[in-house]
C-alpha cells in the first residue's frame, strides 16, 4: 500500500516556514525605518468570497507585526472617488502595501485601478511596470503572491527545475502569465494553455510540473496526468453538497492521487501560500521604498 500522505504538498507548513522568516525581515524592517511595515487592503461593495480573503489578510499582517488597515466602501463609490483615494495614499509615506481586492464592481475599470498604484506600493505585483519587468527575467520588483507562493513549493519540494516540462492550464494576469515567466527563470520548458486550447491533454501529459488555474472544479483528472507529475492545484470552487459549501479545486485530487509524485492539496495548499506572500511583498515594499538593500529569500535555494 502506497502512502499517499507522503504525496501532499503541505501549503500551511511551508507558509509557517516562509512566515517566521518574514518575522524576522519585520522586525530588521522596523529597525531600518524606526516604523513597522504597513499595508491598506481597500474592500469594495459585498462579495462574501473576497470579504472572507480580506480578513484573512488582515488577521496575518496583525499576527506578524505588520499594521494593516481595512477601508470599505459600498459598490456605489464612484471610479474617480476609488482613484482620488489612492493617489492619496500613495502620497502617504507611512504606508508601504496598497491592495485593492478584486473583483470589482462592472462600473469601475480594473486596469484604471491597478495602474494608479504606485508601483513601488503595488503588493498584489499587477501593475505592467512590476508585470514587465517579470516578463524581462527580473525578480526585483514585486511579483504576484499566487504565483510566487507555487514556485517557492517547487523549489523547496523538488530542489532544481532545471529542464523540466511545465504546463499551466490557465493564462490569466494574476496566474497563468506570470507563472510562466518564473518557471522560465528556473530554466523550465513551458506552455500556457487555456479554455480553448486544442488537445489539450496532448500538453498536459507532457507536464513534469502541472499548473492549474483554470476556475473549473475537478476539471483535470487522471487522464490528463503523466506519471510522477508534481501537481499545483490554484482552484478555489465552492460547491453546495448537501446543503454544506465545499471547495474543491481544478484537479479531481481522488482520481489522480495514485498517479502523481506529488499535489497540493484544497484547501490547505496554494491559499496559505498566497498570503504568505502578500506579507513578504509588503516587507519587502517597506526596504525597498527607503532605499534599503533587500535580500531575496524565495529564490535562493
Ligand atoms: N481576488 C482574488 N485574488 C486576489 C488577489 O490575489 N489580489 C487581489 N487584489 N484581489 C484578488
Amino acid at each position: 500500500m502506497i502512502n499517499n500522505d507522503a504525496k501532499i504538498i503541505n501549503g500551511i507548513k511551508h507558509s509557517k516556514n516562509l512566515t517566521d522568516k518574514i518575522k524576522e525581515l519585520v522586525l530588521k524592517s522596523e529597525s531600518l525605518n524606526k516604523r513597522k511595515p504597513s499595508i491598506v487592503v481597500i474592500l469594495i461593495g459585498k462579495n462574501s468570497a473576497s470579504e472572507i480573503y480580506v480578513k484573512n489578510k488582515i488577521k496575518i499582517a496583525e499576527n506578524i507585526g505588520i499594521i494593516s488597515k481595512k477601508i470599505s466602501y459600498p459598490s456605489s463609490i464612484s471610479e474617480k472617488e476609488l482613484l482620488n483615494k489612492i493617489k492619496d495614499l500613495n502620497k502617504q509615506n507611512d504606508i508601504d502595501g496598497i491592495l485593492v481586492q478584486l473583483p470589482l464592481p462592472m462600473h469601475i475599470s480594473e486596469d484604471n485601478v491597478i495602474l494608479s498604484i504606485d508601483p513601488k506600493k503595488d503588493v498584489d505585483g499587477f501593475h505592467p511596470i512590476n508585470l514587465g519587468n517579470l516578463f524581462l527575467g527580473n525578480n526585483n520588483g514585486m511579483i504576484p503572491c499566487t504565483p510566487l507562493g507555487c514556485i517557492y513549493m517547487l523549489k523547496k519540494e523538488l530542489g532544481s527545475l532545471n529542464g523540466l516540462n511545465a504546463t499551466i492550464v490557465g493564462r490569466s494576469n494574476i496566474v497563468g502569465k506570470p507563472m510562466q515567466s518564473l518557471l522560465l527563470k528556473e530554466n523550465c520548458t513551458t506552455a500556457i494553455t487555456h479554455s480553448k486550447s486544442r488537445n489539450l491533454s496532448e500538453f498536459t501529459l507532457k507536464a513534469d510540473i502541472l499548473i492549474v488555474a483554470i476556475g473549473i472544479a475537478e476539471f483535470i483528472d487522471n487522464n490528463y496526468v503523466k506519471d510522477e507529475a508534481t501537481i499545483i492545484d490554484v482552484g478555489i470552487n465552492r460547491k453546495k453538497i448537501n446543503d454544506k459549501i465545499k471547495i474543491l479545486g481544478d484537479v479531481n485530487f481522488n482520481d489522480v492521487i495514485n498517479k502523481v509524485n506529488l499535489i497540493t492539496p484544497v484547501p490547505g495548499g496554494v491559499g496559505p501560500m498566497t498570503i504568505a506572500c502578500l506579507m513578504y511583498n509588503t516587507v519587502k515594499a517597506s526596504f525597498l521604498r527607503n532605499n534599503h538593500e533587500f535580500k531575496e529569500i524565495i529564490f535562493d535555494e
